[in-house]
């Protein structure tokens, strides 16, 4: 089957080529199930190689290739053709400056990771007999979810509150908070949850839920929010998994 597909490029270096444009390339023999990710590389490869994507992996692993395709949010090496057609618009994700066509500067997003401190802290001693500090498999559960976020971008480049503000600290950012201040095992949960409380964290989330369906690790992104909404608002992380609370 022939797929044409309509790219919005942009290259603010060159003169001519500095506001976003679109950009048509047709491919012949493209197979059904063919991903989105490896025609954008028959286009770069075949047609056009100034094209530029970022892209690694090509297994859904290390979330480098966030674009909108057809206006939604997803990873190009996940998307089969035959699930989003014969004519396919890609855009890059939203909110971040584009660098070159659907390259993004991710350095405000990592920016707002790094706000909210997403690394284990337990002064504690190593136990002495040199295990790993342990936890139930209950308290394990409480942020399993959390821990398959692969910091993609797609959630937080979604969400009609962050491209509003930019400062908002956005969804992914929440979703790694949530992976420590439920961890029993963490001491630094209350200062995420006071950095989570300024004026550009959680309450910046309308609960516009664009981010759980963007999810490609299918993470209940709206729900950790909530979460960590309700652990703000009890003063404690203590039963807070009681999703007829979360509002
Ligand atoms: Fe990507 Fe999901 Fe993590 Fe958001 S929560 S950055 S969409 S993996
Ligand atoms: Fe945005 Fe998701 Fe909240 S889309 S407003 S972070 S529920
Ligand atoms: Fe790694 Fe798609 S290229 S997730």
């Amino acid at each position: 089957m022939d797929v044409t597909f309509k790219i919005k490029r942009q290259n603010p270096e060159i003169p001519g080529k500095d506001k976003p444009y679109w950009q048509e390339f047709t491919l012949t023999d493209v197979d059904p199930t063919d991903r989105v990710l490896e025609m954008m590389h028959r286009i770069k490869w075949e047609q056009d190689g100034t094209l530029s994507l970022r892209r690694s992996c090509a297994h859904g692993v290390c979330g480098s290739d966030a674009m909108r395709i057809n206006g939604v949010n997803a990873l190009a090496c996940k998307v089969l053709i035959q699930d989003v057609g014969e004519q396919i618009q890609i855009e890059p994700i939203l909110g971040l400056p584009v660098v070159k066509d659907l390259i993004v500067d991710m350095e405000p997003f990592f920016d707002h990771y790094k706000q909210v401190m997403p690394f284990f802290i337990n002064d504690n001693p190593v136990p002495e007999d040199g295990r790993e500090r342990l936890q139930t498999q209950s308290d394990r559960e409480l942020f399993d979810d959390t821990t398959k976020c692969i910091l993609c971008a797609c959630c937080t480049t979604s969400c009609p509150s962050f491209w509003a503000n930019g400062h908002y600290v956005g969804p992914a950012a929440i979703v790694q908070a949530h992976r420590f201040i439920f961890d029993t095992r963490d001491q630094g949960g209350q200062e995420r949850l006071n950095i989570l409380s300024e004026p550009n964290g959680v309450w910046r989330c309308r609960t516009i839920f664009n981010c759980t369906p963007a999810c490609p690790r299918e993470i209940e992104v709206t729900k950790a929010i909530g979460e960590v909404k309700l652990a703000i608002r009890k003063g404690t992380t203590e039963g807070i998994i009681q999703p007829h609370e979360i509002g």
